[in-house]
């Protein structure tokens, strides 16, 4: 994937562009959509939702992690495969955050965290020596528990915040089509297209949360890491975040953190279960199909947990 912003952002395809928007297409084939200062937001043409790349898939191979001396994960292996939802489950303590947070090198952030074991991107081990630490950060996202926006940054800003800590640099009508873009594929550009200029904190968690999602779209990850997004939301922002994964895995291969076992079955097709038994560290009990997991599990331990009888 190139660096360059104008692959950020999938072009509208040819088919459906119309001679105005041909015209606008620049030099390096970008095609951004009209600056939303340049009509009125009712007259905004719809902005496709297309996969502007292959889909990536994620896989780990025997990770084995580390604070200081304690070990908290044991040979962890678990292909998430493009496009899909991969939901991971398990009771508090496991290491599911911190499978994750290896899954995009934010582990290495902790002084005494270390790891063994690979992280292969479409085949590509992201922690090869020669592949940089921003590199994976922008092809991997993360959203958290908490929506964290810059909350005296306005939503427009919010959105494109990713770009400068990425190194990418941007035009205002690129920028315009990207705010527009992530926000739509966030599901949240109908509710603040008229107040892309108020400030982010003055939303609601739904939409910060969503706010969020939108940020990490902006830099056009191939994979979007999620711990536990809906956790802090209510009920209805909870189904409406759902209602975005189900939208977003066309575009993003997403990996979901969560204790809410009625999510893990709506969101996701596949899943993985892990269990730390006492003083051990946490490694994965089962993995497969979701319907399978949650319908017919191997292992009595997952059946157990599935069902509520422990965790
Ligand atoms: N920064 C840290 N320093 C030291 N130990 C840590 C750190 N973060 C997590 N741990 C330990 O690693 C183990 C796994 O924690 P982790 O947060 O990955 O679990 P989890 O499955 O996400 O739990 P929860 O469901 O409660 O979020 C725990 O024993 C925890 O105490
Ligand atoms: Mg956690």
């Amino acid at each position: 994937m190139s660096d360059d912003i104008t692959t950020v952002i999938d072009p509208v395809p040819e088919s459906r562009r119309s001679d105005s928007t041909r015209l606008r297409r620049d030099q390096a084939g970008y095609v951004p959509a009209p600056s939303t200062s340049d009509y009125p937001a009712a007259s905004l043409p719809a902005v496709p939702a297309l996969p502007a790349e292959p889909l990536a898939s994620l896989q780990a191979n025997a990770i084995t992690a580390w604070f200081g001396d304690h070990q908290v994960l044991d040979r962890v292996s678990l292909t998430m495969p493009a496009g899909q939802v991969t939901a991971l489950i398990g009771p508090s303590g496991c290491g599911k955050s911190t499978f994750l947070r290896i899954l995009n090198r934010m582990h290495e952030l902790v002084p005494s965290a270390s790891l063994a074991g690979e992280v292969l991107l479409d085949g590509v081990d992201i922690y090869d020596a020669s592949r940089k630490l921003t590199e994976a950060r922008r092809d991997i996202g993360m959203v958290f528990q908490k929506p964290n926006p810059f909350p005296a940054m306005s939503i427009y800003d919010n959105v494109i915040a990713g770009l400068k800590l990425t190194g990418v640099r941007a035009s205002r009508d690129e920028k315009d089509y990207l705010v527009e873009r992530s926000l739509t594929s966030a599901g949240l550009w109908k509710e603040v297209k008229d107040r892309l200029r108020a400030p982010g904190g003055g939303l609601s968690g739904g939409q910060q949360q969503r706010l969020c999602i939108a940020r990490s779209l902006a830099i056009k990850p191939k994979v979007l890491l999620m711990d536990e997004p809906c956790s802090a939301l209510d009920p209805t922002s909870t189904r409406v975040i759902e209602e975005t994964m189900g939208e977003l895995q066309k575009e993003v291969t997403i990996v979901i953190v969560t204790h809410n076992m009625q999510q893990a079955q709506r969101v996701s097709q596949q899943c993985a279960f892990f269990l730390a038994s006492q003083g051990q560290p946490g490694h994965i009990v089962e993995h497969g199909d979701t319907e399978a997991m949650f319908g017919a599990p191997i292992d009595p331990r997952t059946y157990d947990y599935v069902n509520g009888r422990f965790g």
